[in-house]
């Protein structure tokens, strides 16, 4: 029997809530360090390392997640069967997206989580009832503004690069029909 001050009902509602962020950090921290792996083009350093320091962020920020459920007496999830049941954020169709795509993929997914955490903190009294999680929240909200504005200075800080990352993106779809309309003529 846990009596750290809180009624069950509410350990049990934030725990709810932890787990379902957590498959929320969980799918991104996959996402990030697929476009870690991944990324290609001509800003590959750059986006390499800034991919590489994100998900090392994320993954500080999970493990906080899930041992706070703990300390509030709940399971934490554990499995990609639990994450995926629960995540709101989706994974892209498409496994291996251009450079741009990437960061603007990534940026999105951390608009929808800001949201989210802006939501619950807001709006759920049992975890307004809640100091610790309050707290690991909100430090939960800066990491992600810091995390997406880095991406959208990435994105935005030149216009001309951005309209020259989308030419590239509609070369290389261009190219890809292309060859494969070759392939299905050669057939
Ligand atoms: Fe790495």
């Amino acid at each position: 029997m846990i009596n750290i001050g809180l009624e069950d009902s509410n350990r049990r509602e934030v725990t709810r809530v932890l787990n379902n962020l957590l498959s929320d950090e969980c799918l991104l921290s996959t996402k990030t360090k697929n476009y870690h792996w991944n990324v290609t083009g001509p800003h590959f350093h750059g986006l390499h390392a800034l991919f590489g320091n994100q998900y090392a962020k994320l993954d500080v920020l999970i493990d906080e997640i899930g041992e706070r459920v703990r300390a509030l007496g709940g399971n934490a999830f554990g499995t990609m069967t639990e994450f995926l049941r629960c995540a709101r954020l989706e994974e892209r169709a498409e496994m291996h997206p251009s450079e741009l795509a990437m960061a603007e993929d990534l940026y999105d997914d951390h608009e929808i989580l800001l949201r989210s955490l802006r939501g619950s903190l807001a709006g759920n009294a049992s975890l307004r009832s809640d100091f610790g999680t309050t707290e690991l929240l909100t430090r939960a909200i800066q990491e992600h503004e810091k995390m997406a504005s880095i991406l959208q200075s990435v994105l935005g800080k030149d216009d001309q690069l951005k309209e020259w990352l989308k030419a590239q993106d509609a070369i290389q779809r261009e190219i890809g029909i292309e060859v494969l309309a070759a392939a299905v003529s050669a057939t």
